[in-house]
Order: C-alpha cells, then sequence, then structure tokens
C-alpha cells in the first residue's frame, strides 16, 4: 500500500468529470458531468440500470478508455493528484498498486499465455519487493482466500483450464493481491454463485478492516449494496441522480429513480413480480430528453420538469437531482412552471451544483 502522509482529503475526488463516445450515429455522453468522493476505509456502492454510465466511470478512473471514447472535461484525483494528467508511464504504476480494479469480464485481464499462479504472482513483484518464491507463496495463499480448492495445482494452470466463476476469482485474488488504496470492482460477484459471493464479499470486508482499503462497488444487486456500502451513488443516464449514506439510501430516498429500484427488489416474502415496477427503459444516448432525463418514466412528472433539475442538499449529506422539494412535494415555484422561472429557481436550490 502506498504511503501518503501529507494528504489529508478525501482518497478519490471525482469532479465534474465527462466521458464520451464520439460514434458515426452521434456523441453517446456516457459520464456527464460526474462527481463524488470516496475516502480512505469507505465502500461506496454506485448502483443503476444497464447502460448508465457506472462501467465508464470506473475506466475513466483507471484512465482505460479506448476510441471512440475520450475523457473531455474533469478532474479525477487520488490522494489529491490528477490521475487525468499522468503520464501513461506513471499511470501503470497507479494501476495496481494504488487502484485495482475487478472487471465485468475476467478475461480482459487474464493473459491466456501465462498460469493463473504467475500472473498474480507477477502482479505481486511488481508492486512489492519480494523474491519470486514469496509471491508464488502469495499468489496461492490468495487464491486459497478467495476459495479455489487445490490451489497448488490450479495455480499451474492456464485461465482456459478453469471455469467462467474460477477465473473471476483468479482476477479478484491479482486485484487484492497487491494491497491496493481503492478496489474498484465492476459487478465483482455477478457470475458466481451465492456461497462463493459470500465469501468475496467477506475477503473484501476483511481487507477493508485490515488495510483501509476503499471500495468503489459497482452493482446491480441492491441487496449486495445493502451489505457491504457505507455511502451510495445511484446513477441515471451518465448522471448521479442521488447519494447519500446507505441508511438514507435505503430508508428515506428522494429520487423517484431510487424509490423504483427499491421497489423493484423481489422480496422473498412476496409471490407477486414486482420487477416492472420502473416502466419504460433508459433512454437511448443518442435521444435523451430536454430537462429531467427520467422524466419519460417518472410518475411525479411535472411541468416544470422539462427544465433540467437542480441536484440539491435534500438532508444532510444527502443530493438528489429532483424538482420535488425535500419533503418530496410538488416544488415551491410550481409545477407548472417552465423556463426562465424554472432556471432561476433551479439556481437557487442548487447547494452543490453538479
Ligand atoms: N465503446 C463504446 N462506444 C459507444 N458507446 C459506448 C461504448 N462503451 C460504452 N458506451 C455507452 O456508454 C453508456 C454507458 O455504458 P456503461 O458505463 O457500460 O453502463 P453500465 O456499466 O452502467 O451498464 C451506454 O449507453 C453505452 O452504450
Ligand atoms: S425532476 Fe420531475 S421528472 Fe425528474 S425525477 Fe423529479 S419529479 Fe420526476
Ligand atoms: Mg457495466
Amino acid at each position: 500500500m502506498t504511503v501518503t502522509a501529507r494528504h489529508v482529503g478525501p482518497l478519490l475526488e471525482i469532479k465534474g468529470l465527462k466521458t464520451h463516445f464520439f460514434t458515426q450515429d452521434g456523441v453517446v455522453k456516457a459520464v456527464d458531468d460526474v462527481t463524488f468522493q470516496i475516502s480512505h476505509g469507505q465502500t461506496l456502492g454506485v448502483v443503476g440500470e444497464s447502460g448508465c454510465g457506472k462501467s465508464v466511470t470506473s475506466l475513466s478512473v483507471m484512465r482505460l478508455i479506448d476510441r471512440p471514447g475520450r475523457i473531455v472535461a474533469g478532474e479525477v484525483l487520488l490522494n489529491g493528484e490528477d490521475l487525468l494528467a499522468k503520464r501513461d508511464a506513471d499511470m501503470r504504476d497507479v494501476r495496481g498498486d494504488q487502484v485495482s480494479m475487478i472487471f465485468q469480464e475476467p478475461m480482459t485481464s487474464l493473459n491466456p499465455v501465462f498460469t493463473c499462479g504467475d500472473q498474480i504472482a507477477e502482479a505481486v513483484q511488481q508492486h512489492t519487493a519480494v523474491s519470486r518464491r514469496e509471491a508464488w507463496d502469495r499468489a496461492i495463499e490468495m487464491m486459497r482466500v478467495v476459495g479455489i480448492a487445490d490451489a497448488k495445482r490450479r495455480a499451474g494452470e492456464h485461465p482456459h483450464q478453469l471455469s467462467g466463476g474460477m477465473r473471476q476469482r483468479v482476477m479478484i485474488a491479482m486485484a487484492l493481491s497487491t494491497d491496493p488504496d481503492l478496489l474498484i470492482a465492476d459487478e465483482p460477484t455477478t457470475a458466481l454463485d451465492v456461497t462463493i459471493q459470500a465469501q468475496i464479499l467477506e475477503v473484501m470486508r476483511d481487507l477493508r478492516t485490515k488495510n483501509r482499503m476503499a471500495i468503489m462497488l459497482i452493482t446491480h444487486d441492491l441487496g449486495v449494496v445493502a451489505e457491504m456500502a457505507d455511502e451510495v451513488v445511484v446513477m441515471y443516464a451518465g448522471k448521479v441522480v442521488e447519494r447519500a449514506d446507505v441508511r438514507t439510501v435505503f430508508g428515506t430516498p428522494h429520487h423517484p429513480y431510487t424509490k423504483g429500484l427499491l421497489l423493484s427488489i423481489p422480496r422473498l416474502d412476496e409471490r407477486v413480480e414486482r420487477l416492472e415496477v420502473i416502466k419504460g427503459t433508459v433512454p437511448s444516448p443518442l435521444n435523451l430528453p430536454t430537462g429531467c432525463l427520467f422524466k419519460r418514466r417518472c410518475p411525479y412528472r411535472m411541468r416544470v420538469c422539462d427544465t433540467a433539475p437542480p441536484y440539491q442538499e435534500v438532508g444532510p449529506g444527502h443530493f438528489s437531482r429532483c424538482w420535488l422539494t425535500p419533503a418530496g412535494e410538488e416544488p415551491a415555484v410550481g409545477a407548472d412552471a417552465t423556463g426562465d422561472e424554472a432556471e432561476a429557481a433551479g439556481e437557487q436550490l442548487t447547494v452543490e451544483t453538479r
């Protein structure tokens, strides 16, 4: 782990990040003015339906955006240093050493040519001054930690010899083996069965406590968020629409989208299918509505929603991008307000502009 005695602020600060894809059909604003922070040892859950910009946000932090995508604005500060201003070579040191990432698709980060043990040992040696032997032992230990049976033998096998779930665990072992300050986990347990999932979450929790590792946990599984996260960021169509501590998000959510997500959690004690609670789908990034991006699906929609809502503080440390008042009522500006009236009211309401 990197010692950073000088920096006292949050571990990671993302400010006004915009990552756009310049496709033949038009500009896809995958991440559009995203701001949030993660402190040392904190777990931030990032939730939202598929296509909301969660993966692109995390790949932007790692500076792994390829053409036609480009980070067009914003800052990504790690321990106060702007990663977006770093040279490629310096960025390679940051990856794995200070920040590790578990990808949605394990094959992207495993090399088919080398054995699993070799790859983990290599990662360990790149970031810690240990002998090959020690690195190899650490690799096997980490494979055991993530629940791979017969780890010694498996370490000598190549990725294609393992099942998908097993590969996922090798990747997790690799990401955790270097004791990063920040782990970015993009749907880390989606492909795994429930027992293994619980095991992996336990490993992450353990490292968080032992090493003060921070975790950016991207998942559509709100159960995992409730269990793991301290704070939650809800994304919709490339924007953060709500942010609060985990208790608040689950107890008193403000944004209608968050409410819909919570209502769509299937409950064991109910026989009714609840997954269809939020009507419709995420709008195509090439055909976004004007005003509130959620308005086509929102049961609370008012005329004022044709103007982009402010990102307002609706409670202590609780932010929501919605025209409803903090208590969830129609805004004083009047549900019928449009244009300039709404803009003016929005400016007054906005506590934090992003
Ligand atoms: N290489 C790409 N080219 C064009 N659009 C992309 C590319 N990668 C991602 N996108 C778009 O960016 C948006 C956000 O994607 P993503 O971050 O992967 O969503 P999530 O992880 O929340 O499911 C989506 O609309 C997606 O289609
Ligand atoms: S701003 Fe309007 S449309 Fe958007 S979420 Fe709030 S109430 Fe719904
Ligand atoms: Mg994704």
